[in-house]
């Protein structure tokens, strides 16, 4: 079937979730912080994704922006720089600003100069999906940004992968769908997408029913899997 709609995850795929801690490290070289960020970030986003699961098995939904403090204040807490409130204002408030990978820009105007449906399709609520899309300069090439919000549970409930359909009326054999998280990719695989995983890090593959159609490295290479 051919593709018609690419789909993408925004944390880790299209905004890079380690931008706001090593932004902070930056500013200040010297610090604690500066040394131990690249740990923050992993335990951060590790804890922030748990908590989605969680709550998804336990029926306790809440917002990603609760979960994205919550697993920041687990974080902070367990690299013992827990006491700074300022540290903890600041990685929060860049967490609303999160720069796109460089080629991200690029990559979705080639997608829309193809004819493709474009969009978005996260845990993020909302409020923070918009703010990062605007900060980043995204929104002309995105045709929607879809929020699990609006279906009260996190990723990878099928119900969260069956708002594509509702927002474009397309079948899912023409979705391309694209996440850097290994189990995203291939959920919506069991699903019935087309998908890609980008795989920056080099990371083994998750050892799921599912596998993703696409590894990428990076998203320069996307026009390619369309065909
Ligand atoms: C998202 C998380 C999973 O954007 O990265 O949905």
């Amino acid at each position: 079937m051919q593709i018609t709609t690419c789909v993408f995850d925004a944390y880790g795929t299209l905004f890079d979730v380690t931008a706001a801690a090593r932004l902070v490290a930056e500013e200040d070289p010297q610090s604690a912080f500066a040394k131990h960020w690249p740990k923050l970030a992993e335990i951060w986003r590790a804890k922030q994704l748990q908590y989605t699961w969680l709550r998804a098995i336990a029926k306790a939904h809440t917002d990603f922006w609760e979960v994205t403090q919550d697993g920041l204040d687990f974080a902070l807490e367990s690299l013992e720089l827990h006491q700074d409130d300022s540290l903890r204002k600041k990685l929060l408030q860049l967490y609303w600003e999160l720069q796109a990978y460089p080629e991200v820009p690029q990559m979705l105007k080639d997608l829309k100069s193809l004819g493709m449906n474009t969009a978005i399709l996260s845990n993020g609520s909302p409020n923070m999906l918009n703010g990062a899309v605007q900060s980043a300069k995204l929104d002309a090439d995105l045709d929607a940004i879809l929020s699990v919000e609006s279906t009260g549970i996190f990723k990878p409930d099928s119900s969260v992968y069956d708002l594509v359909g509702k927002e474009f009326s397309c079948a899912k054999g023409e979705v391309l769908f694209v996440s850097s998280n290994g189990w995203d990719a291939a959920a919506a695989s069991g699903y019935g997408f087309c998908t890609v995983w980008v795989n920056r890090a080099g990371d083994p593959l998750d050892r799921l029913p599912w596998k993703p159609q696409y590894i990428a490295e990076d998203l320069k290479v996307m026009p390619t899997f369309l065909k």
